[in-house]
């Protein structure tokens, strides 16, 4: 960071109120790619053999990440689609408190089962369904200084798997879970209108100033819908009463492994890449 910008880069600037970060943490923290590849064995994995039961667990580390720039130590974290805890397990990390609520008891008890391998204290993680937030008395208990999420990206998962998948032999659908009420097996369109209606709920325990920062990936082109998650995900919200997009980061994970979709006759994206969508509550 040039010295002129900020007196002193490397202490907390007194101004701050966001989080505990140095002028040049925050700095870094701005860069709009996060390229990762976290190991999958030893103490860094943070317990991954366990949690890959999970079609897409999240990284507590990426997750902690986030949570240092949108939260002050000791700051109060929300996560409506839980799974089987990077949210809840980067809170510990980070000595934030946080709340989940999953519907699959399955993840939940592989969340638990994570946290006694890993010696950390538990938060709350509460199998029930995101469309009833207000019916849990440890998210209405008090208000949140973050929303940080991960939904399904609407019925990717739920999916029969063509191409170069199905030549492999790795062609069947891997839901989150059978149930009606999973976001994740829901049309493209009602998808969108339950996370509107989810999010708007889980506002009303959101401080003011607050963040929602929402993971995402966007479904292959089709030939009646573009598919850009992100971007319908942005638009839906975008009239939500006090709540303003503030721009995306994108996860490059580079652990993802690449497949010749199309070869040699067309071209079908690897996505290696997630976006991470940020508004703030005003
Ligand atoms: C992309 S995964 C989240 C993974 C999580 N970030 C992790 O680290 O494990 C989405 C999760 O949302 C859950 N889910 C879907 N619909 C839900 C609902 N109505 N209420 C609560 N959870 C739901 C699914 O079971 C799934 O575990």
């Amino acid at each position: 960071m040039d010295d002129q910008q900020c007196d002193d880069a490397s202490r907390p600037d007194p101004r701050n109120k966001l989080n505990d970060l140095t002028g040049r943490e925050w700095v870094y923290a701005l860069r709009s790619v996060i390229t990762t590849r976290y190991p999958t064995s030893g103490p860094e994995a943070y317990a991954h053999t366990l949690r890959r039961r999970h079609p897409s667990p999240k990284p507590p580390q990426l997750m902690a990440e986030l949570i240092r720039f949108f939260t002050r130590r000791g700051g109060h974290v929300l996560d409506p689609f839980a799974g089987v805890g990077g949210t809840l397990l980067a809170c510990s990390l980070e000595g934030r408190t946080g709340v989940g609520i999953e519907l699959a008891q399955e993840y939940a008890d592989c969340y638990y089962h994570v946290c006694q391998t890993l010696q950390l204290a538990p938060q709350p993680l509460i199998v029930g369904d995101a469309r009833h937030l207000h019916a849990y008395a440890e998210v209405v208990a008090r208000p949140f200084d973050l929303i940080l999420t991960d939904p399904p990206y609407a019925a990717m998962q739920a999916r029969t798997k063509t191409g170069e998948h199905k030549k492999r032999g790795r062609s069947a659908a891997t839901p989150f879970t059978d149930s009606t009420a999973d976001l994740g097996n829901l049309d493209y369109q009602t998808f969108l209108s339950e996370l509107r209606n989810i999010v708007e709920q889980a506002l009303v325990w959101l401080k003011p100033g607050g963040h929602l920062v929402l993971f995402t990936k966007d479904l292959q082109p089709a030939h009646d819908h573009h598919n850009m998650l992100h971007a319908d995900i942005v638009q839906t919200l975008w009239s939500v009463p006090r709540l303003a997009f503030r721009g995306y980061r994108i996860w490059h994970d580079q652990s993802q492994n690449l497949y010749p979709f199309g070869y040699p006759f067309a071209f079908v994206a690897n996505q290696v890449h997630q976006f991470i969508l940020i508004f703030r509550y005003a």
